[in-house]
């Protein structure tokens, strides 16, 4: 497995793979990798020749005040985590180069980031929707490949590759959770002990919304409350937000019908967990 930081020479490499008739796969992270990404890794694996994960904690996403500096980062663990996972190669591009002095070029997608997180983090998605934009050519993968974890995310990326024709498919997996039903995160390393063991809280939350569907409620508001009182009940945790959407515009719900996201952020102290998952009726 090779780490390559330069971006032509990512550029020259994929182009002699594709040149040989390979297929690429793509996993952009950033970093600190867990069995989420290792995952998506996998999946790349089992349906590409060749599979590239880029890791960049690109600071165009983070707002201010958010946890850019104390992101995690280990180079040497993922190395070993990616190279077990199957990976070919991992790209480590410098922000010097990806943001050089005179930048001016930015990708937004209208709409689907107004809510949920794109409310919690303005200018968040124009950050991750740019740099993904830049990485897709940078590497022109085949295949790409996001994690439901974040929905809204891969949701506004789908969007991107749809509307500027971008030459991929793009695939969005489902999300990997600790044993206690923790959805896996680089950020679940920030928690404290007692936020760690609250933490399951999210998911309880979002499995109590699909129990009151499954039982008859129809109402998004009793829904939420009920979603809400369960939340407050842990320690620490304060509800950034808790809606249950569309699943293609992301607009919330008068009444549930058909296939519904249910979406929750919730902060221990500093730490901002987010989680989701699907209901149908
Ligand atoms: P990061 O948080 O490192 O996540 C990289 C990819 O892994 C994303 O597609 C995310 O949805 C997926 N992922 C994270 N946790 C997961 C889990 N528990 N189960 C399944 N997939 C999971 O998301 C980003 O980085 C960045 O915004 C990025 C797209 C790389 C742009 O900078």
């Amino acid at each position: 497995m090779q780490v390559v930081r330069e971006l032509d020479v990512v550029k020259e490499i994929i182009r002699d793979l594709k040149n040989k008739g390979m297929t690429v796969g793509f996993v952009p992270t950033m970093g600190f990798l867990h069995e989420g990404h290792l995952s998506l890794v996998r999946t790349a694996k089992s349906e590409n020749d060749f599979v590239v994960i880029s890791i960049f904690v690109n600071p165009l996403q983070f707002g201010v005040g958010e946890d850019f500096e104390r992101y995690p980062r280990d180079l040497e663990r993922d190395r070993e985590l990616a190279d077990s996972a199957g990976c070919d190669l991992i790209f480590v591009p410098a922000a010097k180069d990806m943001y050089p002095p005179g930048y001016a070029t930015f990708v937004d997608v209208d709409r689907l980031t107004e809510g949920l997180c794109g409310a919690s983090r303005p200018g968040h998605f124009r950050g991750v929707t740019t740099v993904v934009a830049k990485l897709f050519n940078l590497v022109s993968p085949h295949k790409a490949y996001f994690g439901q974890k974040d929905a809204q995310q891969a949701l506004v990326l789908k969007k991107m590759v749809q509307d500027l024709n971008m030459d991929l498919d793009l695939f969005i997996l489902p999300t990997v959770r600790e044993a206690d039903g923790l959805a896996m995160s680089s950020r679940n390393k920030y928690l404290n002990s007692g936020e760690r063991e609250e933490a399951p809280v999210l998911y309880k939350s979002l499995l109590l919304a699909r129990e009151l569907v499954a039982r008859g409620e129809r109402d998004p508001l009793i829904i939420g409350k009920n979603m809400e009182d369960l939340i407050c009940s842990a320690r620490g945790a304060v509800v950034d937000y808790l809606e249950i959407v569309d699943t293609e515009e992301l607009k919330p719900l008068k009444s549930i019908k058909g296939r519904c996201l249910v979406a929750v952020a919730v902060k221990f102290g500093t730490t901002r967990l987010i989680d989701n998952i699907f209901v149908e009726v």
